[in-house]
């Protein structure tokens, strides 16, 4: 892949918008009156991301009419302890709002305490439930939301319906559990803990979630895709030389997460999940329509596609990296077997680059490139595809030596930027003035920031509303994430096998370890510097 040279001035192109009919806020807004019910009430993820966007679902008038949200965990606090604490959250969470006591979305709030393994506290919280829904006139649908470790994911299931907290699909009103992710950690605790899932409940009342799959520029993915005839008809083996996928960080761990992290590593953190939903948005074929079903049976015919890998394989075509001890801006940073909660002889990865192939019609021979790592140069998310040179390289120089950069083969490459600077860029070649024809590659990009002057929700604030509504085209399926699992263990048992990594074996704040660039041997293909990215 070559690397753009950057154009003096104003350059890509000027976004026209053409605006459309907005059916409004009443069209998607969650009608069903309900009572969410939060279990790992006081967690950070509560307070970072679920209320903030409740607030925010409030504010813009998504939610129903009457509703009430029920904190459940072990810390005993009353009503008003917890009312308080969620406030202070949301002003740090919403900087420049006044979010004043008596908002009605803080008044919506109760708090139950209770231990996810005792069947005891779940009676308290059913008659607790049963009483503020009859203050409330709510008819009992409800939304459980399952923030706590995976450990108690069996519990609270096993506790939910054992205390009748579940109804039937069939029943009037409705119930429905989000479960946060990881959702197993091989594939055999995923299809035992699918099994837990569909013991208790119908797939259409689970919604696993992956918080990527909320992010506006993923979702645009496919409505970059389908919506425009002028691509989609390129996305193939025969037009695209391979296809990067990059979620890079420079946050390493931060707070207490060593110890999670520890026994996780980039594999099970990011790749099982958010990036080979990614994976799944690029590769897979246009499903019939924009609803779960078809969506989800699409993204598991291309899951399937990913063959598992033998140790070979996976010797040959993966790259693990975990970071060193290093220094920025005069600081000492830490390296990953320093942290807190971390084991200092861990053999854990912080870093990990990946060369796929999809056995399917439209991919086959195609190098699917995955990178994705903390401490690196710059947080960065992208896909990159890159397609083939022209057949002939008529505009190759064959004069002096000086000129022969502007020489060398290109490919067009299109990026979309997940974050930060969400985006799309195409690079094309054209001539430069001159009476000489010399090619020099150029950019055109939007940026969303420039074309929409809206506010994008954040991914928690569009998956909460898809729950409210019933519409899991944005979650995970049972058999998705089984055949992502089926790939990822392969992986990690061919690892179980092999030599331990020599770690560390890269600095903090650069790409990764240089030993991933052997992936893309014999391909056109170059790992994007992540500080131009
Ligand atoms: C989480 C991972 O799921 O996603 C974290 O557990 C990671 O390790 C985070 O930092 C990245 O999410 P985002 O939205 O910041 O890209």
């Amino acid at each position: 892949m070559s690397t753009p040279v950057p154009v003096r001035g104003k350059t890509g192109v000027s976004i026209k918008r053409t605006e459309g009919p907005d059916p409004g806020v009443e069209a998607i807004r969650a009608k069903d009156p309900v009572t969410i019910v939060i279990f790992g009430a006081s967690g950070d993820l509560a307070k970072r991301k679920l209320l903030p966007a409740l607030y925010h679902l409030h504010c813009g008038g998504y939610l129903p009419e009457r509703y009430a949200v029920v904190g459940f965990s072990r810390t005993r606090l009353s009503d008003d302890a917890y009312r308080d604490s969620m406030l202070t959250a949301l002003h740090a969470q919403v900087p420049g709002e006044t979010i004043a006591a008596d908002h009605p979305i803080v008044q919506a709030l109760y708090y139950q305490p209770g231990d996810a393994d005792d069947p005891q506290t779940f009676q308290a919280l059913r008659s607790r439930l049963e009483k503020i829904e009859q203050e409330r006139g709510l008819p009992g649908n409800r939304l459980f939301y399952l923030s706590v470790a995976p450990e108690f994911f069996p519990l609270i299931l096993e506790n939910l319906a054992a205390a009748g907290l579940i109804r039937q699909k069939s029943d009037a009103v409705w119930s429905r559990v989000i479960i946060e992710k990881p959702f197993g950690t091989d594939l055999a605790s995923a299809r035992a803990l699918n099994a837990i899932v569909a013991a208790t409940l119908d797939e259409s009342q689970i919604y696993r979630i992956d918080h990527y799959l909320g992010k506006e520029t993923v979702q645009n993915i496919l409505s970059f895709r389908f919506g425009n005839s002028i691509f989609e008809p390129l996305f193939n083996q025969k037009y695209v030389d391979n296809v990067q996928i990059t979620v890079a960080e420079e946050l390493g761990m931060e707070g207490r997460r060593g110890a999670y992290y520890d026994g996780a590593g980039t594999i099970r953190d990011m790749v099982q999940n958010h990036i080979l939903q990614l994976f799944c948005l690029i590769a897979m074929e246009p499903p019939s329509a924009l609803e779960a079903q078809a969506i989800r049976d699409e993204k598991v015919k291309v899951l399937r596609a990913l063959v598992p890998m033998t140790r070979k394989e996976v010797a040959a075509n993966t790259v693990r990296g975990q970071y060193g001890m290093g220094e920025k801006g005069g600081q000492v940073v830490k390296g990953y077997r320093q942290e807190d909660g971390v084991d200092p002889q861990s053999i854990t990865e912080t870093f990990l680059a990946l060369r796929m192939k999809v056995d399917n019609w439209r991919w086959a021979g195609v190098p699917f490139f995955l990178r994705s790592g903390k401490r690196l140069a710059k947080r960065v998310s992208e896909i990159v595809v890159e397609f083939k040179q022209p057949p002939l390289h008529l505009f190759r120089y064959l004069g002096d030596k000086d000129d022969a950069i502007v020489a060398r083969p290109m490919s067009n490459v299109i990026v979309m930027r997940i974050q930060p600077d969400e985006g799309i860029s195409l690079s094309i070649a054209c001539k430069q003035p001159g009476m000489r024809i010399h090619l020099q590659e150029v950019e055109m990009d939007f940026f969303y920031g420039e074309a929409f002057h809206e506010r994008s929700p954040e991914a928690y604030e569009r998956l909460l509303l898809d729950a409210l509504r019933g519409d899991a085209s944005l979650f995970t399926r049972s058999d998705e994430v089984e055949y992502s699992w089926r790939f990822v263990t392969a992986i990690l048992d061919a690892w179980a096998d092999l030599p331990p990594p020599g770690f560390p074996n890269y600095y903090p704040f650069s790409d990764g370890p240089d030993e991933a660039n052997r992936l893309l041997a014999g391909t056109q293909a170059r790992w994007r510097p992540l500080r131009e990215s």
